[in-house]
Parts: C-alpha cells; structure tokens; sequence
C-alpha cells in the first residue's frame, strides 16, 4: 500500500513571530528510493531557535530556506526501504531530514545512531547538535578554567542546562539566567547549578552582581538584548563571551538591539566571539565520547521536553519563544 507523506512547505518569510500561514501542510505520495537513496520514516524532530533565522532572507551561515521547501529541520528516523550501501532496513539514522513525516535521501550528511547506547531524542539533545554547541563553544571559546565564574544565559534550555553542567564538571562557580521561578529552582536544586537569576522577576544586573562577587570570567550567551548587557556590565578582567545566539532578538521587528556596555570588553580587555557549531563537525565524535562518558557516570543530565502533534509543528515552534519548554523541544512524529 502506497505511504502518505505529510510535510510542512517554507510558504511566507514571517515579520515578526511566525504564524500558521507562513507555512503550508501538505501531503503526497512516497515515492520508492532510487539507486542510491535510503527512505527514512521520521520518529523525533528537533525544533531549534535557528529555525526562526533560517527562515529569513538574509545572509547567514546557510542559505535560507525557499518559498515553497519544506521547513528546515534535524531528525532522527528509522531507515524503511534502502537502496544505499551504507544503511539497511531498519538502521536508526539522523540528519537534516525536515519538517516531514518521511524523508528520500541520498545519505550524504545522514549518521548511524544506536538507540541501544542511549534514547533515541538525546541524539537530537545532549549528544546531538545542542549538546556539541554546549562542549565546543564553552571548551573552545569560553576556555573555563577550575574556579572561575561562568555564567550562561538561556539556562533552562537545551544549550543552557549543558553548558552549567559542563562548567561545574570542570570546577567552575555556575549562575545560570532563566525565565521563571520554576526554572530557576530546577537548575540549582536538580542540575547543581550554584545559583540562578528569574530575569522575568530580578534585576539581572544587580543580580548578577551579587552572585558573582569577583565579576563574570565566561559569559555563555544565548539570548542578547538587555541581559547581554547585563553581563557585560559585571566581567572580570580578560573574560571571555561566547556569542552562541540571540533568541530575545529573532522576532524583533525593529533593529536587533545590540550591546550599548560594549566598552566594558575595552576596560576589561575583554573578548566576545562568535561560534557556530558546525564548524565543529569533524570533532563531533570527541563531544559524543565526552558527553556520553559524563552521562554514564550519572555527572551529567539532560532533559527533553517531547511534544506530540505532528499537525500542531508551528505553534510547538512558537514554545521556544515563549520560554514554554524546559530542556529540549522536540516534536515527536511516530512511535519508535
Ligand atoms: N551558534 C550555534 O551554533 C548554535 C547552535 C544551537 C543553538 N544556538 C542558539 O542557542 C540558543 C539556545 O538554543 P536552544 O536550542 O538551547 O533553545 P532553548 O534554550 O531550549 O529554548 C529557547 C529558550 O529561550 C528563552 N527565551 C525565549 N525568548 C526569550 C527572550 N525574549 N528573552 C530571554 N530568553 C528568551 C526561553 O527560556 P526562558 O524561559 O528562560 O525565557 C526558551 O526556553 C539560541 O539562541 C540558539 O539560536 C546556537
């Protein structure tokens, strides 16, 4: 019997917050693999900030998203027909599959999984492209060391509550920013964090300065806008700032409001860096050993926050923006 795939079309570039008729849902016939191409059936996808960027007609690290292509996305299948050497029926798989039901692909930039060493959405989480965001950008630009001060933005999220836990692994003080008393009391009770600011109900600037006496040595900022400011007005000499992203901006429909204490990286002969990544791609297998090894040793959590409702994809979207997930947000397709 011939399968129904639904999927969701890129069908206008949204000014502000997306809405339902930025995209269309639409179904056809899956077509059998030809010579070559591999049929994934989708179980999870992952549903990111970036997507809100990838949308927009601007210059950025990809090209963006076409009217009328399906909707970007990273998931994780099950492969259902194969007529590529690489995989066979069956195989757990993940890649940027999209905002569908059932992917055709010629493999390229498509990665065996095994659900037997961990579950199958933590490959889209902790061990996935959240995860190795948290490992390369905190190790690599924020280069904390035992003792200091780190604090990171977007904490309750999936980038954030690794990059805390990562920190306290390596012996750093960790103050994570989040909205919410419920998310505030989840990082330092459940994850060790060694405090956290409800930005939603705190001065984040004054608070931030009384939980980081010495000033800020890493500043792992996920959001921007005024809580970027924040920190930047409590560094400590020679800190560094890992620019992962900015979620208070994405929707702006006005000019992205950028830092105004930007002076304080002269004063502090600071440094604030860009990271992206997948620029981290060939050393993806180091992060997975790393995380995996921290996981197993029950030194590192993760949490995913799984949605049902392949159909309801866009307003499950609109949760990341406001704050309505707590850890990963991913939608699930099928049962696995
Ligand atoms: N550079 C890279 O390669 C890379 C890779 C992955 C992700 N990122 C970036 O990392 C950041 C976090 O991504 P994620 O996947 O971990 O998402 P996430 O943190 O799991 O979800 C987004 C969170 O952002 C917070 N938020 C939303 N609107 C906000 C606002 N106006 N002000 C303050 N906080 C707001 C919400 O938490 P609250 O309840 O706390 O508000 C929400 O839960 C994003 O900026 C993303 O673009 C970058």
């Amino acid at each position: 019997m011939a399968l129904t795939n639904h999927k969701f079309l890129l069908a206008a570039r949204p000014l502000g917050m997306p809405k339902r008729s930025d995209w269309t849902y639409t179904e056809e016939t899956v077509a059998e693999p030809k010579e070559g191409e591999l049929l994934v059936k989708l179980l999870y996808i992952s549903l990111d900030p970036a997507m809100r960027m990838w949308i927009n007609d601007a210059r950025s690290y990809m090209p963006p998203v076409a009217i009328g292509e399906v909707m970007r996305a990273l998931g994780v299948g099950v492969v259902t027909a194969s007529r590529n050497p690489r995989f066979a029926v069956g195989d757990h798989v993940t890649g940027a599959f999209g905002v569908q039901e059932y992917a055709l692909t010629d493999g390229k930039g498509v990665n065996k999984i095994d659900p037997k060493i961990l579950p199958l959405p933590k490959y889209l989480s902790v061990i996935g492209m959240p995860g190795m965001t948290a490992y390369f950008g905190l190790l690599e630009i924020g280069k904390p060391k035992s003792g200091q001060t780190v604090v990171v933005s977007g904490a309750a999220g999936a980038v954030g509550m690794v990059v805390g836990q990562i920190a306290r692994i390596l012996g750093c003080r960790v103050v994570g920013i989040a909205g919410g008393a419920e998310k505030c009391r989840y990082l330092v009770a459940e994850l060790g964090f060694d405090a956290a600011v409800d930005y939603k109900a705190q001065d984040v600037r004054k608070a931030l300065r009384e939980h980081c006496p010495n000033g800020i040595d890493v500043f792992f900022d996920n959001v921007g806008g005024d809580i970027l400011d924040a920190a930047l007005a409590n560094l400590a000499r020679h800190a560094r700032i890992v620019l992962c992203g900015a979620v208070s901006q994405y929707n702006n429909t006005t000019a992205i409001k950028g830092p105004s204490n930007y002076l304080s990286l002269l004063i502090n002969r600071a440094s604030m860096t860009g990271m992206v990544v997948f620029d981290y791609a060939d050393r993806y297998s180091e992060g997975f050993k790393a995380m995996a090894g921290w996981l197993t040793a029950g030194k590192l959590r993760s949490r995913e926050d799984i949605v049902t409702g392949f159909g309801d994809f866009p307003e499950t979207l609109l949760k990341l923006f406001a704050g309505e997930n707590l850890g990963k947000l991913v939608l699930q397709v099928a049962d696995a």
